[in-house]
């Protein structure tokens, strides 16, 4: 359980696997106003890979490494362009389920790669992720009214089918594929401490919203490993999904309840226990927003010039509840991810 719960993501490695893609630009950072007249720094993820969210950096490079591994596995050999292997790539299915984005980057990997992607999708999750994911040439699955059934499904559909589960949340006993997909995430990170190192402004305060935590805590595992100046971490989830701190309250992995949250893709009742087990470790305090709070973050944060969705702008909704003399504060640099597009 200890082994299975740490993270000691090969960053160097997924970072060269995106250097070298020839979808892959560093995802911009912006400057967008903040209440009571501070800058926000904003990394900008809503066209990340073409694909509209940070996600694009996840389910992808863990596509990549799993055929990689599975032909090395097979045939003893590394070389992914031979007609044998293409051969072994075109028959293999990746199975997920997915909140959208998710289920947007497992569909582009193996499209990209040659294989196939069946996607578990809840009813709450719009028709437009269905279309999009289509179009990516996946086949999509209704699966049951909320999200944690989406999940029960697609690892039963794995389980019975023998295709590859390629999860983004962890729990006992599945826990290495979605390490990879936490380790995409730790590019974010990487690209931001590159550039702060260059300009000397490093933020006071990062805010980073959390649905399962995988991005919250490949974030945060990052910036306490290597960031010159350390600054405070906070993680922010919808009221009404709150398994992150709950989890953080009882000491252990804890299902949060509530009802369906506005903030669809941070609607996640059960936390990823390896991201639960980091951000434990990564000294983080927890900010939590109402319905009406994110709806509000996103219109500010669109009007400013970034569209973008109630998920998207959860870090910024935070922001717009901290206490006035913070925010008036000279000495206060805060930095969010607007972490997927609205259009
Ligand atoms: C746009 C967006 N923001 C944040 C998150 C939260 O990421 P995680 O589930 O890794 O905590 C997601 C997850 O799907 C997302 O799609």
């Amino acid at each position: 359980m200890t082994d299975a719960l740490d993270f000691t993501p090969d960053f160097a490695a997924a970072h060269a696997y995106f250097r070298s893609h020839p979808k892959y630009t560093p995802s911009p950072l912006r400057q967008i106003k903040g209440p009571g007249g501070c800058t926000v720094l904003a990394k900008d993820e809503t066209d990340r890979m073409g694909l509209g969210a940070f996600k694009a950096l996840g389910a992808p490079y863990a596509v990549a490494r799993i055929l990689d591994d599975r032909w090395r596995a097979q045939s003893g050999a590394s070389d992914l362009n031979t007609p044998q292997a293409q051969a072994f790539i075109a028959s293999q299915t990746f199975v997920c389920a997915s909140a959208g984005n998710h289920g947007i980057g497992v569909a582009s990997g193996a499209r990209d790669a040659g294989a196939k992607a069946r996607i578990h999708l809840a009813e709450t999750v719009p028709e437009s992720f269905a279309d999009r994911l289509r179009a990516l040439g996946a086949t999509v699955v209704r699966s049951g009214p909320v999200y944690e059934d989406s999940v029960a499904a697609a690892t039963k559909d794995a389980e019975t089918s023998g295709d590859i589960l390629l999860a983004d949340g962890t729990w006992s006993g599945y826990t290495e594929i979605p390490k990879w997909v936490m380790e995409g995430y730790c590019v974010i990170a990487e690209e931001l401490r590159a550039e702060f190192e260059t300009s000397g402004a490093w933020p006071t305060h990062v805010y980073l919203q959390a649905g399962v935590g995988g991005l919250a805590a490949a974030m945060a595992h990052m910036i306490r490993l290597n960031w010159a100046v350390q600054p405070e971490l906070v993680v922010v989830e919808p009221r009404a999904a709150t398994c992150l701190q709950d989890s953080h309250r009882a000491g252990q992995p804890t299902q949060a309840t509530g009802p369906e949250s506005n903030m669809g893709r941070l609607d996640c009742k059960d936390p990823s226990i390896v991201a639960w087990a980091v951000l434990e470790r990564c000294d983080v305090r927890y900010a939590v927003l109402t319905e009406e709070e994110g709806a509000v973050a996103a219109r500010q944060v669109t009007a400013l010039g970034i569209p973008t969705t109630p998920s998207g702008a959860a870090g910024y909704g935070a922001i717009l509840h901290e206490n006035a003399a913070l925010l008036e504060s000279e000495a206060y640099h805060p930095l969010v991810i607007i972490s997927e597009t609205s259009s």
